[in-house]
């Protein structure tokens, strides 16, 4: 086994609220944010996901869990060969709900992001600050109580990271618990919120 990327945090990130999660280049935030995606599970220690413990989540019930957490990744992860507009829908589209039901939503979800007159292209040909907007969109598509966002101002100039985060909050004003990982100093001093701060695998909160 490896070292130990965590050791001794304990934190909880309650309803509707907002945080940043920064800290140096290797220190584990993209890891704290798979622990609470449930894409890695803990060597040791709790997670408790909605009130429910992580290791008695089946893997039948961890889709319908995991829907209410959207991720947007620090590489995106979007798929080439499906247009943004067909990347945002695909987490409806594979547990089958009728396109008629939500292209309305998707478009204007797209259009929130900026994205209106970029809908029908591929991935390849959008600009970096475009695919980090569709991998917000796809994480917003099914309304999720928290949205964890990998360093999510990483690839974009400081005018568009403003925006971003206008519409983390606005997203946040709406009810939605909101994580932003990331190392842009400028980009948290724009909002008074809670700032957890990880550092030699360990957690420091300020409130
Ligand atoms: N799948 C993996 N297997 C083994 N080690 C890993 C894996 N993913 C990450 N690590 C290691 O865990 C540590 C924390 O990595 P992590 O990606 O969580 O850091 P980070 O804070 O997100 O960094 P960055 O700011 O560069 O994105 C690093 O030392 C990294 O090398
Ligand atoms: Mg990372």
């Amino acid at each position: 086994m490896g070292q130990e990327v965590l050791r001794d945090i304990s934190f909880r990130i309650p309803e509707r609220s907002f945080q940043f999660l920064t800290g140096p280049s290797g220190t584990g935030k993209t890891t704290l944010l798979r622990l609470l995606f449930m894409s890695l599970k803990p060597t040791r220690g709790l997670v408790t996901i909605f009130g429910k413990d992580r290791s008695r989540i089946t893997p039948q019930e961890l889709p319908l869990i995991r829907r209410k957490i959207g991720m947007v990744f620090q590489d995106f992860r979007l798929l080439d060969h499906l247009t943004t507009y067909e990347n945002v829908a695909l987490p409806l589209r594979v547990r089958g709900r009728e396109e008629s039901s939500y292209k309305n939503d998707v478009t204007d979800l797209l259009k929130w992001v900026g994205l209106g007159d970029r809908m029908h292209v591929l991935p390849p040909v959008l600009s970096g600050g475009e695919k980090q907007r569709a991998a917000i969109a796809r994480a917003l598509v099914e309304q999720p109580s928290i949205l964890l966002a990998d360093e999510p101002t990483g690839n974009v100039d400081p005018q568009l990271a403003r925006r971003l985060l206008r519409l983390f909050i606005e997203l946040n004003r709406m009810g939605t618990a909101v994580l932003i990982a990331t190392h842009d100093l400028g980009l948290m001093d724009q909002v008074d919120a809670r700032r957890m701060v990880l550092s030699g695998g360990r957690l420091e909160i300020y409130d």
